[in-house]
């Protein structure tokens, strides 16, 4: 089956984030809605399909995830990433961030240090920020073609920390840490006692052929300090659902973090979400994942080639994973508060500051890019033709 990524669906109108927050975040809502990390894509039939299945139910009672939930979970991570795992190992969490939030709570006091690396998916650090603890922010180096770890620096910071959360893929920046990386982080994390939280959310979408290393998988040290948290709801459009698990191979770890989540009655989950996961996790799915992917990468090769032809003060970031582009405008020259309005007022385009995702990411804008190619098209026309004026 094809599957069409060039239709265009006005969301105006449907309470989405992307379009309701316009006003409030860029002023002005004729803009495009390039920023809130979904998909202008629609979600696939076998997913609104299973949540039509269950409305025709006629009662929404409390629904429990199944045995085939789980096993569908063990499958998709023999297949897709050659893990290992058994459905105990499993728990169903109210979203990824969540996870971290609840990670937080059971493995850390007020005033413990947690490590991030940054510029990194904001919520890692307001989340632990909001419950008082200490947020370490190591800061990644921006190497020749993308962001990188600095060991040195990290060696340092991590000293003295609890946990640290770890983005892998990370976003922003789409870098997909090597096995080696993910080994040396684990071996420095076990010596200094400290839990490591994988958001592997973007682990689904790796570009160009990669495969997902999970942060786990990559030794004894790493399956010994590690809670993975995965979702199908970012890589198949359907955040709305709050969909995610945990997974958790160690057996002490996985006690006291799991009691947790279900002593706070955390992993309840709702009546769509089994059956939406069982969805995505399947041949089906597999299959709209690859042409999706493929249409992704179509759009990133289109914003690369035209801005390198029309606009080279702008230079994309070229993401081995996900539809967020870290694209950077240093050469524009402008401070932050300026560069949000130029996109805004004079390209028309919602995006997020670099800012956004800490200290490291000033000069850049994240660009969803998961949309139809005429949307691209024309979000590269208003680009080129602002800077032009400018
Ligand atoms: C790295 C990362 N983690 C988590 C999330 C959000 O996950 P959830 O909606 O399951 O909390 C996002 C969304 O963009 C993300 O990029």
């Amino acid at each position: 089956m094809t599957y069409d990524f060039e239709e265009i669906i006005d969301r105006r109108g449907t309470d989405c984030y992307k379009h309701e927050l316009l006003e409030k975040v860029c002023g002005r809502t004729d803009v495009l809605p390039m920023w809130v990390a979904d998909m202008e894509y629609r979600t696939p039939a076998f997913v609104t399909d299973a949540v039509q299945k269950r409305l025709g139910q006629g009662i929404l009672g409390y629904t429990r995830p199944t045995a085939a939930y789980f096993q569908a979970i063990c499958d998709w991570n023999k297949s897709e990433y050659g893990l290992d795992i058994t459905p105990e190992m499993i728990n169903y969490i109210p979203g990824v961030v969540s996870g971290i939030y609840m990670s937080m709570l059971a493995f850390t006091e007020k005033h413990d240090r947690i490590l991030i690396l940054e510029p990194v998916y904001h919520p890692f650090r307001l989340v632990p920020q909001a419950n008082e603890r200490e947020v370490v922010m190591s800061p990644l180096r921006r190497g020749e073609t993308n962001f990188e770890l600095d060991f040195e620096r990290f060696e340092q910071d991590i000293k003295g920390c609890k946990m640290m959360v770890l983005c892998n893929p990370h976003n922003p920046g789409g870098v997909c840490w090597t096995a080696d990386e993910l080994r040396r982080i684990a071996s420095i994390c076990k010596r200094e006692g400290v839990v490591v939280v994988s958001d592997e959310i973007h682990c689904d979408m790796l570009l160009g052929g990669r495969r997902h290393v999970p942060f786990a998988s990559v030794s004894d040290e790493a399956r010994s300090i590690a809670i993975t948290l995965q979702a199908p709801t970012k890589t198949f459009n359907l955040p709305g659902i709050v969909a995610a698990h945990a997974i958790v191979l160690d057996e002490k770890l996985r006690e006291r973090y799991f009691a947790y989540v279900q002593g706070s009655d955390m992993d309840l989950g709702n009546i769509f979400a089994f059956d939406c996961v069982r969805a995505c996790y399947s041949d089906q799915g597999r299959e709209w994942k690859a042409q999706m992917l493929a249409h992704v990468e179509g759009n990133v090769r289109l914003l690369c080639e035209r801005m390198a032809a029309e606009c080279p003060q702008i230079v994309p970031i070229v993401p081995e994973a996900s539809f967020l582009v870290f694209i950077d405008c240093r050469a524009l020259g402008m401070g932050t508060d300026e560069m949000i309005r130029f996109f805004a007022d004079k390209a028309h385009i919602a995006m997020n500051p670099g800012v956004m995702f800490g200290p490291g990411g000033e000069g850049y804008m994240r660009m969803n890019v998961a949309c139809p190619r005429s949307m691209m098209n024309q979000a590269i026309d208003q680009i080129v033709a602002a800077v032009k004026e400018r």
